[in-house]
């Protein structure tokens, strides 16, 4: 850890409380010069760090900047085990983690960044990823003999913590549309892209970058006309430590299915929140587009609908997704 870091990870376990520059000084082993040239740095980042003389140095209790310090204080055992890297910018952290997972980083490593200059969304879109206002994170797995059809599970089990995250946080419901996009009050405030690299040799899955993106806020200049007046987010106003409690939160409810032997429950989960089983649907694929009634959601996450000529499909979710009528 820098001396920046480690004078973060002070400030972050004791919020509101003064700390001398000369007792962070001996804590940490460093000068009296270098803990001062930290506080400095830290505030260019925009930290809110008071200084009282013969007090000492306080973060503000209200900060709700995303670092790696403040995350990693409400991560449970499980979440514990993750490697957080955290950045003020990434082009996506999707593709900066596959390029991580192609030289080996081991599973568990995770990508935040505060902004996205080019977000992916599912179906080649963009992800409108702005400063400070959103939660950009990736998750590198690597999952034991996965087939890639099964790998939409990780997608299920992803937006279902992400659901459990957010309303544990917000106390607001929320609801899943078939299959990654995560709704609160009518309004989309998250989507999830998980991108697999198989095996040429044997066909299993070597890794996947588990890809979430959450409006925590609205952004200061509004949603763009293509998204707002579909789009929402979690919370109003900013909250203490919103961001970091809402990241550390999603990577503890998905830590804790994924790691199950048995994962069949989550399936009922995902039930429960589905905001499209029993409705009428469109149903958006390459080859075009149809209407059909969305009857349930199986085992595997397939959702199963009716088309208007009776046929039944399984849809699993590739290029495919869907629109409430
Ligand atoms: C969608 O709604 O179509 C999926 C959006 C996924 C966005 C997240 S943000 C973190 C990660 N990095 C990306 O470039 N995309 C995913």
């Amino acid at each position: 850890m820098t001396t920046k870091e480690s004078v973060l990870a002070l400030f972050e376990e004791q919020r509101g409380a003064y700390f001398s520059g000369e007792e962070i000084a001996v804590r940490l082993a460093v000068s009296r010069a270098a803990v001062w040239k930290a506080v400095n740095s830290l505030r260019k980042e925009g930290y809110e760090i008071d200084a009282v003389p013969n007090k000492g140095y306080c973060l503000a209790v209200d900060t709700d900047m995303l670092s790696a310090q403040g995350i990693e204080k409400y991560l449970d055992e499980e979440g514990q085990k993750t490697k957080l890297c955290v950045l003020p910018e990434a082009e996506s952290t999707n593709t900066l983690l596959r390029e991580k997972a192609n030289n080996g980083f081991p599973e568990g490593t995770v990508v935040l960044a505060s902004t996205q200059t080019k977000g992916r969304g599912r179906r080649g879109r963009s992800f409108y990823s702005p400063a400070d206002t959103g939660l950009y994170l990736s998750i590198l797995l690597r999952p034991d003999g996965m087939t890639p059809d099964q790998a939409v599970k990780i997608t299920t089990m992803a937006a279902i913590a992400v659901c459990e995250a957010v309303e544990e946080i917000s106390g607001k419901e929320t609801w899943i549309k078939w299959v990654n996009d995560i709704y609160q009050e009518g309004r989309k405030i998250s989507g999830i892209l998980t991108e697999a690299s198989i095996s040429m040799e044997n066909g299993s899955v070597e890794y996947v970058i588990l890809g979430i993106g959450v409006n925590v806020y609205p952004p200061k200049e509004g949603f763009p006309e293509e998204i707002k007046e579909t789009a929402g987010a979690v919370f109003e106003e900013k909250q203490q430590d919103g961001k970091n409690r809402l990241a550390a939160q999603i990577i503890n409810h998905f830590f804790e299915e994924y790691r199950k032997t048995d994962r069949t429950d989550y399936v009922e989960k995902y039930r429960a929140k589905s905001l499209v089983v029993g409705k009428k649907i469109t149903v958006l694929s390459p080859s075009g587009d149809r209407t059909a009634q969305a009857l349930d959601v199986d085992q595997d996450c397939h959702l199963i609908v009716q088309y208007e000529n009776g046929q039944t499909e399984r849809l699993s979710s590739g290029e495919i997704s869907v629109r409430i009528s």
